[in-house]
């Protein structure tokens, strides 16, 4: 038998459609789960009892979207483009030369090091993509090391054609040899279908191969452009359609009607100095919204899903309440985990103590340390 433990809390934020928001509310945990939520004054009795009266409780955050195998850093490439040069798809191969070289303890503890800063930053569930190595032995190596630290593993080995290979040579690879050794490793298989990555031929045939391994699809779609990919993602019912930055009129009919969730990446804008894509657009559609990190050493060295809160808010015109949502739910969604991003009886204990008296200090004190407490599974772990 595991001790209750009562928390009592200022502002509760559930994100659970019936329990919503709750002032002076307690949950109980028993072990690592939710046994009871609701008002502190109607609160069973617990074994013990902690205090966050003044505090703000919010679910963990889901990240459904981070590329953390890989080695070295592209800060030099960052410098030029704060003065003006154009971010474009073909920088992922400097940080291919150097994951290919680097053994596996050293990729370890790059995933070791940013999943560490991830929780910190109130991220309890990560997903996490190969894509820096496009050759089989790099890719299958990077999905085991990522697969030590999250079940939420995706096979990018269609992020670029790497240097010196042919393309149709490179996707005939990726959708034979390359996926039978990453299967086995990956929940996830994504595409970059951008101009200068993918087309939307090569992509569809990628995804449709990993489907067929029993993979489920994402793709990373209208980064750069407005090109096919959302279309394409919602054609194979693909949980996440990633970026969705440059979208036309029937790419948010498509998404609107569909179960695909649009997962947006503000920290890839602010770090790109990209225009930010219009989230009001998309959740006025009645399309799902996430939020996450991209965090990569290219287009967003980031793993602060606060900022990105703040920028949703600031630049996207979601409400605080809204980018909460897309961040915690949303991400879930973005994931088919229906076991995640809700504070709800039943529910894994997975929790984020904010020293504010709302969530919208998130964003409305930005870049200030607000992440008191972490909880997964009902322990606390930062
Ligand atoms: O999501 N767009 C493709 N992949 C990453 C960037 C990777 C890189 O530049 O290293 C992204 O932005
Ligand atoms: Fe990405």
């Amino acid at each position: 038998m595991t001790a209750t433990l009562l928390v009592d809390i200022g502002l509760l934020a559930t994100q659970d459609a019936e329990l919503g928001e709750i002032r002076d509310a307690a949950i109980i945990l028993d072990g690592p789960r939710i046994s009871w939520v609701g008002p502190v004054a109607s609160a069973p009795d617990a074994d013990e009892r902690v205090g966050l009266g003044g505090k703000t409780v919010i679910p963990g955050f889901v990240d459904s979207h981070a590329h953390l195998v890989f080695v070295g850093d592209r800060s030099e490439e960052f410098v030029a483009r704060m003065r003006g040069m154009p971010y474009a798809a073909g920088g992922i191969r400097v940080t291919v030369a150097n994951t290919r070289g680097a053994p596996d303890a050293l990729l370890r503890l790059n995933v070791e090091r940013l999943a560490g800063e991830l929780l910190r930053a109130g991220v309890t569930t990560f997903e996490c993509k190969s894509g820096y190595g496009l050759d089989v032995a790099t890719e299958e190596r990077s999905l085991r090391v990522a697969a030590e630290f999250t079940p939420e593993t995706t096979f990018l080995g269609a992020h670029v054609v790497p240097p010196d290979t042919p393309r149709d040579e490179y996707v005939s690879l990726v959708c034979s040899e390359m996926l039978d050794a990453c299967a086995p490793h990956a929940r996830w298989i994504d595409v970059f279908c951008e101009q200068g990555a993918f087309d939307v031929d090569e992509s569809r045939a990628v995804l449709q191969a990993g489907i067929a391994r029993g993979l489920g699809a994402r793709v990373h779609a209208n980064q750069l452009s407005a090109g096919p990919g959302v279309q394409l993602a919602v054609s194979l019912d693909a949980a996440s359609a990633d970026h969705c930055t440059h979208l036309s009129d029937a790419d948010v009919d498509a998404l609107a009607g569909s179960s695909t969730v649009a997962t947006l990446l503000p920290l890839a804008e602010f770090s790109t100095r990209s225009p930010y894509p219009d989230a009001r657009r998309l959740l006025d559609a009645g399309v799902t919204v996430a939020l996450a990190t991209d965090c990569n050493p290219g287009s967003a060295y980031s793993t602060s899903m606060p900022l990105a809160i703040a920028l949703a808010v600031r630049e996207m015109a979601m409400t605080p309440a809204e980018a909460v949502r897309a961040a915690t739910v949303g991400g879930a969604t973005a994931l088919r985990r229906n076991d995640l991003g809700v504070i709800a009886p039943g529910r894994g204990a997975d929790l984020i103590v904010l020293d504010a008296p709302s969530y919208v200090h998130l964003a409305y004190r930005p870049g200030v340390p607000l992440i008191s407490q972490v909880w997964q599974g009902g322990k606390r772990v930062a």
